[in-house]
């Protein structure tokens, strides 16, 4: 297949890079080189999992916007396929923008994105969905781009803020649901619908922040689960209420009926950590919903200090179900299969300050602690230590908040280091699950009940500690993650 230079140059470039990025995470996704953020395309196509992800090449910070691509049979160890768009063509000059994929009629891949034009300054910006059609390796663009402008656009909605489709297939019709901002309801998601998957209609817009939940919604999908109707999306500019975070974050919306009759019961923070951002999810042959995000907040990613070939990385794939009006996210159950047992205790009891163990740079960690055994009313874990510092979770089991507080040195002052969090449903048990990266810790709070994921520096030493004011009771399992 020919490509035209803009494509080319990125495929080029890349064959020179994979072997230079050294200290990529073991199992979360990082880009072939240069900068990533969003997953895009999130697909299972001809048997395996396709993760694309917004992508500049030539640099380790945001640039003209690309897709990567990588692919995956487990959804853990992930091999790269060349560049998959390039902003090359008018409608797409300014960036490739977000998007996904389904596979169309005739078993070809439908790569839906965000083509980004941009004439002199910011207010120039004109933001426009396109088709990119393929086989999985290499997509053409559609020769009628755009597939939708400002002219599809309901009045009060800004063309300078429309984007990031997500498409699925419903009774035989397309359905795409895409962020845009309104003048009276701030971040509005979009419904559109298609017999062919080329010509759309505006139906309606499903659900709004009215500024309540931020100024725009980003990165938009729709999705049935256990009976209920979820929109997720992720503000900007999410001003600070009881249950979120400010800023960047991500939401769960509950509803009930289709996209376009949907009626919102309830929202509620998605994942409370600090790096996590523009989920996408896709459903895996076997039927689960499976979700995976961006480890990154936009405001840390500008001033975190970097160097290297490559940065960016996104979390780890999390299947979804309902219980109890709640989204609950799981590591996906391949990860059972990377697991290798290293220490099993059960019933232990930590009086004084503890080094419980060595944590391998990829590891797995189950931390048990009914809450009737120990006079412990609030413990400690202490890890990732390195020259500058060192991570702290701080459980308080008499107020039910867990803090969280990476403190090193070398973080520009800036930087989100520190978050609160309340703890919902304990029970009689606290149950942690920590997975670690080299660069990177998800916890799990009660089985995924909530989740907190966040960026951390290379550590040096990787020692658990443990400390407790007036004694604890725990059971522990370790694991390393190795691939089987
Ligand atoms: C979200 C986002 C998307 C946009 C992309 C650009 O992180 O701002 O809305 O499509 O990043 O890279």
């Amino acid at each position: 297949m020919e490509h035209n230079t803009a494509l080319a140059r990125a495929r080029a470039y890349e064959q020179n890079q994979l072997h230079k990025c050294k200290d990529r995470p073991s199992f979360h996704l990082s880009p072939l080189t240069g900068w990533m953020n969003d997953p895009n395309g999130f697909c299972c196509y001809q048997g395996k999992y396709h993760l694309f992800y917004q992508y500049y090449p030539y640099d380790i910070k945001w640039g003209p916007m690309h897709w990567g691509h990588a692919v995956s049979a487990d959804l853990l160890h992930w091999e790269y396929l060349p560049c998959a768009l390039a902003p090359d063509s008018p409608a797409d000059a300014a960036g490739c923008f977000s998007g996904s994929a389904v596979t169309g009629n005739k078993g070809e891949l439908l790569l839906y994105y965000t083509g980004v034009q941009q004439s002199g300054d910011s207010s120039s910006v004109r933001q426009i969905q396109c088709l990119a059609i393929g086989d999985g390796l290499d997509f053409v663009k559609y020769e009628s781009n755009p597939i939708l402008d400002a002219s599809s656009l309901p009045e009060g909605c800004s063309p300078a803020d429309f984007r990031d489709p997500k498409v699925w297939m419903e009774n035989g019709r397309y359905n795409m649901v895409v962020a845009s901002r309104h003048e009276q309801d701030a971040g509005s998601i979009l419904l559109y619908q298609s017999t062919d998957g080329h010509k759309w209609n505006y139906v309606c817009a499903v659900d709004a922040s009215r500024k309540e939940y931020g100024q725009m919604w980003e990165c938009p999908d729709f999705f049935a689960l256990d009976g209920e109707s979820i929109l997720l999306v992720s503000p900007q500019e999410m001003s600070l209420k009881p249950g979120y975070h400010e800023g960047f974050v991500t939401l769960a919306v509950h509803g009930e009926g289709q996209a376009d009759a949907f009626q919102r019961k309830y929202i509620h923070a998605l994942d409370e950590g600090i790096e996590l951002y523009a989920p996408q999810t896709t459903l895996s042959p076997d039927g689960r919903r499976i979700m995976i995000g961006w480890m990154n907040h936009w405001d840390n990613s500008r001033i975190a200090p970097r160097d290297g070939d490559c940065y960016g990385q996104m979390s780890l794939p999390r299947e979804l179900r309902i219980e109890k009006g709640r989204l609950i996210q799981a590591p996906v159950r391949e990860l059972l299969a990377w697991r290798k047992a290293l220490c099993s205790m059960s019933g232990m009891h930590v009086e004084k300050p503890t080094e419980i163990a060595e944590l391998p740079a990829c590891s797995d960690t189950e931390l048990h602690m009914p809450l009737d055994c120990g006079h412990g009313r609030s413990f400690t874990l202490r890890l990732f230590q390195n020259t500058s510092g060192e991570t702290r979770i701080h459980f308080d089991l008499e107020n039910m908040e867990m803090t969280f507080d990476r403190m090193y040195e070398a973080y520009d002052k800036a930087m989100i280091h520190s978050r609160n969090i309340a703890l919902q449903d304990v029970g009689e048990s606290l149950d942690v699950r920590l997975i670690t990266d080299r660069q990177s810790i998800e916890i799990f709070l009660n089985r995924g009940k909530q989740t907190f994921t966040a960026v951390l520096p290379a550590a040096s030493s990787r020692k658990l500690r443990i400390e407790s004011e007036g004694g604890l009771c725990l059971d522990l399992d370790i694991y390393s993650l190795q691939r089987p």
